[in-house]
Protein backbone atom coordinates (compact mmCIF):
# COMPACT_ATOMS: atom_id res chain seq x y z
CA UNK A 1 0.00 0.00 0.00
CA UNK A 2 1.13 3.28 -0.44
CA UNK A 3 0.46 6.96 0.89
CA UNK A 4 -0.20 10.17 0.05
CA UNK A 5 0.04 13.52 2.62
CA UNK A 6 -2.15 16.36 1.35
CA UNK A 7 -0.08 19.32 2.07
CA UNK A 8 -0.60 21.54 -0.76
CA UNK A 9 -3.42 24.10 1.33
CA UNK A 10 -2.62 27.68 1.64
CA UNK A 11 -3.81 27.89 4.74
CA UNK A 12 -5.03 31.33 4.64
CA UNK A 13 -6.88 30.65 8.14
CA UNK A 14 -4.01 30.94 9.36
CA UNK A 15 -2.60 34.36 8.31
CA UNK A 16 -0.54 35.77 8.83
CA UNK A 17 1.39 32.92 11.06
CA UNK A 18 1.17 31.12 7.58
CA UNK A 19 1.54 33.97 4.82
CA UNK A 20 5.90 33.15 4.55
CA UNK A 21 5.68 29.42 4.76
CA UNK A 22 3.17 26.22 5.00
CA UNK A 23 0.99 25.59 8.01
CA UNK A 24 2.06 22.22 7.82
CA UNK A 25 5.42 23.04 8.78
CA UNK A 26 4.40 25.08 11.84
CA UNK A 27 4.94 23.33 15.19
CA UNK A 28 1.86 21.62 17.07
CA UNK A 29 4.12 21.52 20.21
CA UNK A 30 7.21 20.17 19.76
CA UNK A 31 7.27 19.14 16.00
CA UNK A 32 6.14 20.09 12.70
CA UNK A 33 3.01 19.49 11.95
CA UNK A 34 3.76 17.06 9.01
CA UNK A 35 5.33 14.60 11.34
CA UNK A 36 2.04 14.19 12.86
CA UNK A 37 0.40 12.32 9.72
CA UNK A 38 3.33 10.91 8.45
CA UNK A 39 3.52 9.53 12.13
CA UNK A 40 -0.21 7.47 11.27
CA UNK A 41 1.22 6.69 8.13
CA UNK A 42 4.52 5.01 9.34
CA UNK A 43 2.10 3.34 12.19
CA UNK A 44 -0.15 1.92 9.07
CA UNK A 45 2.94 0.33 7.70
CA UNK A 46 3.17 2.47 4.89
CA UNK A 47 6.75 2.87 3.26
CA UNK A 48 6.07 4.56 0.29
CA UNK A 49 5.05 7.97 0.74
CA UNK A 50 4.10 10.96 -1.54
CA UNK A 51 4.19 14.49 0.00
CA UNK A 52 1.76 16.76 -2.29
CA UNK A 53 3.26 20.77 -1.88
CA UNK A 54 2.13 23.84 -2.94
CA UNK A 55 4.94 25.61 -5.13
CA UNK A 56 6.13 27.87 -2.48
CA UNK A 57 6.92 25.24 0.56
CA UNK A 58 8.35 22.76 -2.28
CA UNK A 59 11.52 23.10 -0.92
CA UNK A 60 10.92 23.52 2.94
CA UNK A 61 9.25 20.27 3.01
CA UNK A 62 12.56 18.52 1.13
CA UNK A 63 14.60 20.14 3.67
CA UNK A 64 12.99 18.67 6.71
CA UNK A 65 12.31 15.21 5.55
CA UNK A 66 14.39 14.81 2.35
CA UNK A 67 13.88 11.28 0.69
CA UNK A 68 12.98 9.82 4.09
CA UNK A 69 15.51 8.01 4.54
CA UNK A 70 16.49 9.00 7.64
CA UNK A 71 13.41 7.30 9.27
CA UNK A 72 13.72 3.99 6.94
CA UNK A 73 10.78 5.08 4.24
CA UNK A 74 10.56 6.66 0.73
CA UNK A 75 9.14 9.75 0.47
CA UNK A 76 8.29 11.56 -3.08
CA UNK A 77 7.58 15.15 -3.59
CA UNK A 78 4.60 16.50 -6.56
CA UNK A 79 3.44 19.99 -5.95
CA UNK A 80 -0.27 20.98 -6.66
CA UNK A 81 -0.23 24.41 -8.47
CA UNK A 82 -3.43 24.82 -8.46
CA UNK A 83 -5.73 24.23 -5.40
CA UNK A 84 -8.30 21.76 -7.06
CA UNK A 85 -9.45 20.04 -3.83
CA UNK A 86 -8.49 16.90 -2.21
CA UNK A 87 -9.61 14.39 -4.51
CA UNK A 88 -7.58 16.40 -7.10
CA UNK A 89 -4.49 14.15 -5.09
CA UNK A 90 -5.53 10.80 -6.91
CA UNK A 91 -4.89 12.77 -9.86
CA UNK A 92 -1.55 14.05 -9.09
CA UNK A 93 -0.59 10.96 -7.87
CA UNK A 94 -1.42 8.45 -10.65
CA UNK A 95 2.11 7.36 -11.42
CA UNK A 96 3.20 7.02 -7.92
CA UNK A 97 0.07 4.71 -6.80
CA UNK A 98 0.28 2.79 -9.81
CA UNK A 99 -2.07 -0.44 -9.38
CA UNK A 100 -1.77 -0.34 -5.54
CA UNK A 101 -4.06 0.17 -2.94
CA UNK A 102 -3.56 3.56 -1.20
CA UNK A 103 -3.76 6.02 1.99
CA UNK A 104 -4.59 10.01 2.06
CA UNK A 105 -4.12 11.84 4.82
CA UNK A 106 -4.88 15.46 5.33
CA UNK A 107 -1.65 17.54 6.12
CA UNK A 108 -3.08 18.96 9.59
CA UNK A 109 -4.92 15.92 10.83
CA UNK A 110 -3.61 14.19 13.85
CA UNK A 111 -4.74 11.18 15.58
CA UNK A 112 -3.81 9.45 18.55
CA UNK A 113 -5.40 6.50 20.68
CA UNK A 114 -4.51 3.18 22.04
CA UNK A 115 -4.91 0.22 19.14
CA UNK A 116 -4.76 3.24 16.41
CA UNK A 117 -2.46 0.98 14.22
CA UNK A 118 -4.53 -2.17 14.49
CA UNK A 119 -7.12 -0.49 13.96
CA UNK A 120 -5.90 0.97 10.60
CA UNK A 121 -3.95 -2.65 9.45
CA UNK A 122 -7.47 -3.97 9.89
CA UNK A 123 -8.95 -1.50 7.80
CA UNK A 124 -6.14 -2.36 5.14
CA UNK A 125 -6.42 -5.86 5.31
CA UNK A 126 -10.45 -5.76 5.47
CA UNK A 127 -10.63 -3.10 3.02
CA UNK A 128 -13.68 -3.55 0.43
CA UNK A 129 -13.06 -0.31 -1.60
CA UNK A 130 -13.07 2.25 1.03
CA UNK A 131 -12.31 2.93 4.54
CA UNK A 132 -12.95 6.08 6.33
CA UNK A 133 -13.30 6.87 9.59
CA UNK A 134 -16.29 8.87 11.98
CA UNK A 135 -15.52 11.06 15.05
CA UNK A 136 -18.04 12.04 16.87
CA UNK A 137 -17.77 15.95 17.08
CA UNK A 138 -20.09 19.24 18.70
CA UNK A 139 -19.88 21.13 14.81
CA UNK A 140 -20.56 18.93 12.30
CA UNK A 141 -21.42 21.42 9.86
CA UNK A 142 -17.81 21.80 9.37
CA UNK A 143 -16.88 18.69 7.87
CA UNK A 144 -18.00 15.94 5.48
CA UNK A 145 -20.51 14.12 7.39
CA UNK A 146 -21.64 10.51 7.94
CA UNK A 147 -25.30 9.40 8.19
CA UNK A 148 -25.74 6.03 9.59
CA UNK A 149 -29.27 3.88 10.02
CA UNK A 150 -30.26 1.76 12.98
CA UNK A 151 -28.19 -1.32 12.23
CA UNK A 152 -25.08 1.79 11.82
CA UNK A 153 -25.01 0.69 8.02
CA UNK A 154 -23.79 4.40 6.41
CA UNK A 155 -26.52 5.91 4.69
CA UNK A 156 -25.33 8.99 2.98
CA UNK A 157 -22.58 11.08 3.44
CA UNK A 158 -22.51 15.16 2.88
CA UNK A 159 -19.94 17.94 2.55
CA UNK A 160 -20.26 20.35 5.31
CA UNK A 161 -24.02 20.23 5.48
CA UNK A 162 -26.24 23.27 6.91
CA UNK A 163 -28.70 20.69 8.66
CA UNK A 164 -26.18 17.31 9.65
CA UNK A 165 -27.35 14.34 9.63
CA UNK A 166 -25.64 13.03 12.60
CA UNK A 167 -22.64 14.19 14.86
CA UNK A 168 -20.12 12.36 13.07
CA UNK A 169 -17.62 13.85 10.61
CA UNK A 170 -15.38 11.97 8.31
CA UNK A 171 -11.85 12.49 9.37
CA UNK A 172 -8.97 13.36 7.09
CA UNK A 173 -7.90 9.57 6.84
CA UNK A 174 -9.03 7.91 3.57
CA UNK A 175 -7.73 3.81 2.53
CA UNK A 176 -8.69 3.45 -0.86
CA UNK A 177 -8.42 0.36 -3.48
CA UNK A 178 -7.01 0.40 -6.83
CA UNK A 179 -10.09 2.30 -8.35
CA UNK A 180 -9.54 5.56 -6.77
CA UNK A 181 -7.52 7.06 -9.51
CA UNK A 182 -10.47 5.69 -12.02
CA UNK A 183 -12.86 7.41 -9.51
CA UNK A 184 -11.54 10.66 -9.25
CA UNK A 185 -10.97 10.93 -13.14
CA UNK A 186 -15.18 10.79 -12.75
CA UNK A 187 -15.73 13.92 -10.73
CA UNK A 188 -16.80 17.48 -11.58
CA UNK A 189 -16.10 20.75 -8.88
CA UNK A 190 -18.68 21.00 -6.32
CA UNK A 191 -19.98 24.25 -5.99
CA UNK A 192 -16.77 25.81 -4.07
CA UNK A 193 -15.00 24.81 -7.07
CA UNK A 194 -12.92 21.60 -5.84
CA UNK A 195 -13.09 17.82 -6.36
CA UNK A 196 -14.57 17.23 -3.34
CA UNK A 197 -13.29 13.95 -1.03
CA UNK A 198 -17.04 13.55 -0.21
CA UNK A 199 -18.15 12.56 -3.68
CA UNK A 200 -15.26 10.71 -4.52
CA UNK A 201 -16.58 8.24 -1.03
CA UNK A 202 -19.75 9.03 -2.65
CA UNK A 203 -18.86 6.85 -5.77
CA UNK A 204 -17.85 4.18 -3.65
CA UNK A 205 -21.00 4.51 -1.34
CA UNK A 206 -23.12 4.01 -4.28
CA UNK A 207 -20.92 0.90 -5.28
CA UNK A 208 -21.76 -0.33 -2.17
CA UNK A 209 -17.82 -0.44 -1.54
CA UNK A 210 -17.76 2.27 1.51
CA UNK A 211 -16.64 1.30 5.03
CA UNK A 212 -17.11 3.61 8.05
CA UNK A 213 -15.10 3.20 11.14
CA UNK A 214 -15.83 4.83 14.28
CA UNK A 215 -12.97 6.36 16.07
CA UNK A 216 -14.92 5.87 19.49
CA UNK A 217 -14.01 8.08 23.09
CA UNK A 218 -10.44 6.26 23.42
CA UNK A 219 -9.72 8.31 20.49
CA UNK A 220 -8.33 11.92 19.69
CA UNK A 221 -9.20 13.46 16.41
CA UNK A 222 -7.63 17.17 16.06
CA UNK A 223 -8.03 19.23 13.12
CA UNK A 224 -5.32 22.07 13.10
CA UNK A 225 -7.00 24.35 10.72
CA UNK A 226 -7.49 27.48 12.78
CA UNK A 227 -5.38 29.39 15.55
CA UNK A 228 -7.32 27.89 18.60
CA UNK A 229 -7.44 24.60 16.83
CA UNK A 230 -3.69 24.90 16.79
CA UNK A 231 -3.19 25.85 20.10
CA UNK A 232 -5.53 23.33 21.56
CA UNK A 233 -3.57 20.59 19.75
CA UNK A 234 -0.33 21.95 20.98
CA UNK A 235 -1.74 21.86 24.69
CA UNK A 236 -3.12 18.32 23.63
CA UNK A 237 0.28 16.97 22.46
CA UNK A 238 2.28 18.48 25.35
CA UNK A 239 -0.44 17.36 28.53
CA UNK A 240 0.07 13.89 26.80
CA UNK A 241 3.91 14.15 26.27
CA UNK A 242 4.64 16.00 29.56
CA UNK A 243 2.15 13.15 31.57
CA UNK A 244 3.68 10.50 30.37
CA UNK A 245 7.31 10.93 29.80
CA UNK A 246 6.76 9.87 26.15
CA UNK A 247 6.71 11.58 22.84
CA UNK A 248 3.29 11.44 20.04
CA UNK A 249 4.18 11.21 16.40
CA UNK A 250 8.22 11.01 17.32
CA UNK A 251 9.24 9.78 13.94
CA UNK A 252 12.58 8.68 14.77
CA UNK A 253 11.08 6.65 18.20
CA UNK A 254 8.69 4.93 15.65
CA UNK A 255 11.61 3.95 12.86
CA UNK A 256 13.61 2.76 15.28
CA UNK A 257 10.78 0.51 17.03
CA UNK A 258 9.36 -0.63 13.43
CA UNK A 259 12.89 -1.78 13.01
CA UNK A 260 13.38 0.56 9.84
CA UNK A 261 16.21 2.11 10.93
CA UNK A 262 18.96 0.68 12.90
CA UNK A 263 20.10 1.66 16.34
CA UNK A 264 23.45 3.08 15.51
CA UNK A 265 22.65 4.76 12.31
CA UNK A 266 19.93 6.65 14.18
CA UNK A 267 22.64 7.48 16.74
CA UNK A 268 25.24 8.91 14.23
CA UNK A 269 22.47 10.64 12.50
CA UNK A 270 21.31 13.03 15.66
CA UNK A 271 25.03 13.82 16.96
CA UNK A 272 24.97 16.83 15.25
CA UNK A 273 22.03 18.00 16.44
CA UNK A 274 24.17 18.45 19.93
CA UNK A 275 22.57 18.13 23.66
CA UNK A 276 20.91 21.17 24.51
CA UNK A 277 17.51 19.75 22.73
CA UNK A 278 14.89 18.59 24.04
CA UNK A 279 13.22 16.26 21.21
CA UNK A 280 16.73 15.14 20.30
CA UNK A 281 17.70 14.41 24.03
CA UNK A 282 14.76 12.59 23.57
CA UNK A 283 15.35 10.17 20.84
CA UNK A 284 19.21 9.63 22.36
CA UNK A 285 16.89 8.09 25.43
CA UNK A 286 14.93 5.88 23.34
CA UNK A 287 17.83 4.65 21.43
CA UNK A 288 19.35 4.45 24.76
CA UNK A 289 16.64 1.92 26.38
CA UNK A 290 16.62 0.52 23.09
CA UNK A 291 19.68 -1.07 23.09
CA UNK A 292 19.56 -1.95 27.02
CA UNK A 293 16.25 -4.00 25.97
CA UNK A 294 18.84 -5.38 23.00
CA UNK A 295 21.37 -6.48 25.70
CA UNK A 296 23.67 -4.17 23.50
CA UNK A 297 23.90 -2.24 26.62
CA UNK A 298 25.13 -3.81 30.15
C1 LIG B 1 -11.96 18.38 4.41
C2 LIG B 1 -13.02 17.49 3.77
C3 LIG B 1 -14.06 17.08 4.80
C4 LIG B 1 -13.38 16.43 6.01
C5 LIG B 1 -12.28 17.35 6.58
C6 LIG B 1 -11.45 16.64 7.64
O1 LIG B 1 -12.52 19.61 4.78
O2 LIG B 1 -13.60 18.18 2.68
O3 LIG B 1 -14.95 16.16 4.22
O4 LIG B 1 -14.34 16.16 7.00
O5 LIG B 1 -11.37 17.75 5.53
O6 LIG B 1 -10.43 17.46 8.14
P1 LIG B 1 -11.78 20.99 4.43
O7 LIG B 1 -10.38 20.86 4.93
O8 LIG B 1 -11.86 21.13 2.95
O9 LIG B 1 -12.56 22.04 5.17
Amino acid sequence: MKGIILAAGAGTRLYPASLPISKILLPIYDKPMIYYPLSTLMLAGIKDILIITNEDDFDNFKKLLGDGSKFGINIQYKIQYVQKGIADAFLIGEDFIGNEDVALILGDNIFHGLGFSTLMKNAIEHNIGATVFGYKVKDPERFGVVEFDRNKKVVSIEEKPIMPKSRYAVTGLYFYDKNVCKFAKELLPSARGELEITDLNKIYLENSMLNVEILGRGFTWLDTGTHDSMLQASNFIQGMELNKGEKIACLEEIALNHKLISDKDLELQILKYGKKNNYYNYVSEIIQEYQMEQGVLV
